[in-house]
């Protein structure tokens, strides 16, 4: 059984089908990418998972663990230890670094409370000092306001707060995108390094080049739908759907 199963998910906004049979899996312990260009339909897809509205999920289906979570409520879903951290890379610009991560963890505390924490989700949230010996850049900015964060401190801290919830699956919606290359690979290790302490990762990114390299392996959607599924390795070799479908 695979940890996160997508099959033939159709998707809208309104009257318009976005997302066209959509069938994906991520095994548990990989770093899977899912690539594909402006407006091809992975925000789409990582929100259907999440159970954001918009987009309305009309037909498939979306299994975690084997359970369906087709269209539940987000709280429901990340109750099952699945994190979005979504493009707009959602911090309290006015907060501390610090500020920041203890709501992080207020959130977890009350979601623990009202019974929603499934006692399946392996990744407890990291504490804080946990996540400071992730981001020592974090530690070292703690006083500092969320909102005068570099673009690559903000998405490192915004990935510092997903991990403050039970984490199994972290959904990472273009993290490197605005970031320059030096900063990249900053955040590239910091990927790395929560993938190997057992997280499941899937990774959206235009920057397919960058997402190759981190991927076990990787989907390609075009106009919302499936056009590539297999290793990393075959996509790098792949030069006519990188071509086609990615433009590099
Ligand atoms: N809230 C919305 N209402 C209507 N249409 C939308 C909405 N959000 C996205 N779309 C449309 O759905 C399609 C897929 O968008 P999506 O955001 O999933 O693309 P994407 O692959 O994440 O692109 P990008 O790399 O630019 O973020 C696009 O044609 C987009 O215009
Ligand atoms: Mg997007």
């Amino acid at each position: 059984m695979s940890l996160l199963e997508l099959a033939d998910v159709d998707a809208y906004y309104d009257e318009s089908h976005i997302l066209r049979d959509v069938s994906m899996r991520v095994e548990e312990g990989e770093v899977c990418a899912l690539l594909g260009r402006n407006g091809a339909g992975k925000t789409t897809t990582l929100r259907s998972i999440a159970g954001a509205q918009p987009p309305d999920v009309r037909g498939g289906s979306i299994h975690f663990r084997g359970e369906d979570i087709t269209s539940n409520d987000p709280e429901d879903v990340s109750s099952h230890g699945i994190s979005l951290v979504p493009e707009e890379r959602r911090v309290f610009p006015d907060l501390t670094v610090a500020e920041n991560l203890h709501l992080a963890e207020v959130d977890q505390n009350v979601s623990n409370t009202i019974g929603r924490s499934l006692p399946d989700v392996q990744h407890e949230g990291m504490t804080t000092e946990e996540v400071y010996e992730e981001f020592e850049r974090l530690r070292e900015r703690r006083e500092q306001k969320a909102g005068t964060l570099s673009g690559g401190e903000q998405q490192m801290l915004a990935i510092a707060r997903a991990l403050k919830q039970n984490t199994d699956l972290l959904m990472l919606d273009e993290p490197y995108e605005g970031l320059a290359p030096q900063i990249i690979a900053n955040v590239e290790d910091a990927i790395r390094r929560i993938s190997e302490s057992g997280t499941t990762i899937l990774l959206v990114e235009q920057n397919a080049a960058a997402a190759i390299k981190l991927a076990d392996r990787c989907y390609v959607v075009d106009q919302g739908e499936i056009v590539f599924d297999g290793t990393a390795e075959r996509l790098r070799d792949d030069e006519e759907t990188r071509e086609r479908y990615l433009g590099v």
